[in-house]
């Protein structure tokens, strides 16, 4: 580059040293070695001076700028946390560490765009993949009737039950994603009321009780609850979430027992936990069985225990509308237990209620 600090500073030294010998010429008698040694010693000083101001505190910092924008332009942030610490002595510096930070910010904004659009590329496969399997299913049925099979009354009535029991499928697929949508946009209101939890767990389990038991598993609670317990919740969700995760703990039990508790806390919480000897879950996919769509070994489970892996992701949205989190602890091969936790309702709010059945409780 033509204009770089040698350049710059060898033109004013030789520009400062012509004009200190031509001044010190102006004074009469000025020896000849005495107007040459000033002239070079004007020359020398300048060209140091300049050189060290342009070379360290401007040149550097531009080629610097440089390199950083046409790190910006192949977009390769690399070089944003070695920067960051940077202190910012001049105003070159102080540009710098704004073009860092503009570069942050886009690094963040483009990390951000790339994992959402992975996400619906992602999404838009799993939906299409889990529409497909139940339609193609009921289509194969209703195809098969139409052409012959409709003539044979056994075959008939089999084959209209498998093509009902996939739309089912359908329709309960598609009401999940309903679900899920409706709370993640925020169209779901939340209807928070005085309920007793024991109650409600009491009338889950009744409904589970003839499958479960069928297929030689125990299910019940931990201990005799005498009292009621009264949380302060939406009673309709927390009914699905208690649903989800027993249906789950039945679902991946082939034997042993499902056993359900409820921890008072003096936080005024109340911890429910749904405990099973199941299948367990292996360590690395704990973290992620609440995604949508994500189901164990995909392959296997699907074609033995049927589920699209929407349960668990409603499970956990349901429980942040209710500000608090489900978890899970599980040892693969042994057990899982999914727990999630309530406020307890305050005493005086009961008594307040006007229901009935709060005042007699109590
Ligand atoms: N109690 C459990 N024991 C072992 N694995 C479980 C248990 N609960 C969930 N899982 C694992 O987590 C995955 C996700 O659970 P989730 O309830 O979201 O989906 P699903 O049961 O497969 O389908 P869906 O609930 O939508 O019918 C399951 O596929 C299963 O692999
Ligand atoms: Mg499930």
């Amino acid at each position: 580059m033509f204009f770089n600090s040698k350049v710059v500073a060898l033109l004013l030294a030789i520009v400062v040293g012509l004009i200190t010998t031509a001044f010190l010429s102006l004074v009469s008698e000025t020896p000849i070695q005495a107007l040459i040694t000033g002239g070079l010693i004007s020359f020398a000083a300048t060209y140091i001076f300049t050189f060290i101001t342009f070379e360290f505190l401007v040149f550097k910092e531009i080629s610097r700028i440089y390199e950083v924008l046409n790190k910006i332009r192949k977009k390769n942030f690399s070089f944003i946390e070695e920067e960051e610490d940077r202190q910012h002595r001049n105003p070159l510096k102080r540009i710098n560490s704004e073009i860092f930070t503009y570069a942050i910010g886009r690094q963040r904004e483009i990390e951000q765009l790339r994992k959402v659009e992975a996400f619906r590329r992602e999404f838009l496969a799993d939906v299409s993949h889990e529409l497909k399997t139940p339609v193609f299913a009921a289509q194969g049925f209703v195809h098969t009737l139409l052409d012959g099979a409709i003539d044979d009354k056994k075959v008939r009535i089999k084959f209209l039950k498998r093509a009902a029991k996939s739309l089912d499928n359908l329709d309960a697929l598609i009401h999940d994603l309903l679900t899920l949508s409706q709370i993640e946009l925020g169209e779901t209101k939340m209807h928070f009321e005085h309920f007793n939890i024991i109650e409600m767990a009491s009338e889950v389990l009744d409904l589970f009780e003839n499958k479960v038991e069928r297929k030689g598993l125990y299910i019940g609670f931990d201990q005799e609850y005498n009292h009621p317990i009264f949380v302060y919740a939406d009673a309709e969700k927390i009914y699905r979430v208690l649903t989800n995760l027993i249906s789950n703990a039945n679902k991946y039990t082939d034997e042993g027992e499902i056993i359900l508790s409820f921890n008072v806390s003096s936080g005024g919480q109340v911890t429910v936990s749904v405990k099973d000897t199941g299948i367990g879950i292996p360590p690395e996919d704990l973290g992620r069985v609440f995604e949508r769509f994500f189901r164990v070994e995909k392959s296997r489970a699907k074609g033995k225990r049927g589920g699209t892996g929407l349960g668990l992701a409603i499970v956990k949205h349901i429980m942040e509308a209710h500000y608090s989190k489900v978890s899970v602890i599980s040892t693969f091969g042994k057990g899982s237990t999914f727990s999630f936790k309530l406020p307890l309702s305050k005493e005086e709010d009961l008594y307040s209620a006007d229901d009935d059945e709060f005042g007699s409780e109590e």
